[in-house]
């Protein structure tokens, strides 16, 4: 059984040209394991650019969000088919920005996935509990509630061809770390809901942490045997540290 380990830095909406080419002069010249995937996620405007920088094999570009509609009148919207075009290889679907700053439901993220892969695009579902949720002890509950629209709208089966990060709300750009054993725990019983739907799928399934990680604690994270690698907002954004983390981490 082999899982993909992935290192995706989430920009958000930050960074520039200039970011961009430091930032693939550093990573195109690191010492990165082969067996990792790095994979940048700059907004819409870079993505092409994205591409040409990157030169390594293991390198990709994501973006970070598209619409769950083909083509038509969408204003500001942006289709699965047009990254496709871009090259673009990755999406990241139903970030908890999504959904908390522009209302994307559970239903409307799983459109989204089923859209992506549709284009052959690989989505980086992402899901999470708030602190309230945690606190409250419904963090099993609310991932099942988060996961079950997805395998409704797409199969148990696709699954094969997506990438699932969990990311603890209340670890986002808050400097507050899952611990690894924390991590691991919910990580274990994500792969036990899709184990309990298809053994093989759950076993090849990739599970990234998300929520603080950065160059200090990703390994102690990423040695965790249930997670395969992180999705990374602030420390993607800063070319040593994110070297660091890509440098860091083996397949
Ligand atoms: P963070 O963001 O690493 O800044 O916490 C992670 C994310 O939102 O994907």
């Amino acid at each position: 059984m082999t899982r993909q380990t992935i290192v995706a830095g989430n920009w958000k909406m930050n960074g520039n040209l200039s970011l961009l080419s430091e930032m693939a002069e550093c990573l195109n010249n690191s010492d990165i394991d082969e067996n990792i995937n790095v994979v940048i996620c700059p907004s819409f405007p870079y993505l092409l650019s994205a591409n040409s920088a990157f030169t390594r094999g293991n390198i990709a570009i994501g973006a970070q969000n598209m619409s769950e509609f083909a083509s038509g009148a969408h204003t500001g919207e942006v289709s699965a088919d047009m990254l496709n075009e871009m090259s673009v290889k990755y999406v990241i679907l139903g970030h908890s920005e999504r959904r908390s700053n522009y209302g994307e439901s559970n239903e409307q993220t799983a459109a989204k996935v089923k859209a992506s892969l549709a284009a052959g695009l690989i989505p980086i579902l992402c899901i999470g509990e708030s602190e309230d949720e945690r606190v409250s002890e419904q963090t099993e509950a609310v991932l099942k509630t988060q996961l079950q629209p997805v395998i409704d709208a797409v199969g148990i089966d696709a699954f094969n061809d997506i990438v699932i990060a969990y990311e603890p709300v209340w670890a986002i750009g808050t400097g507050k770390t899952a611990s690894p054993e924390m991590a691991q725990e919910t990580h274990a019983f994500i792969r036990r809901f899709f184990a309990e739907l298809n053994e093989g799928i759950a076993a090849k399934l990739p599970l990234l942490y998300g929520g603080s990680m950065n160059a200090k604690n990703c390994k102690d994270l990423i040695a965790q045997p249930d997670i395969d690698g992180g999705l990374i907002g602030g420390a993607s954004l800063k070319v040593g540290e994110f070297s660091t983390i890509c440098t860091t981490v083996k397949g």
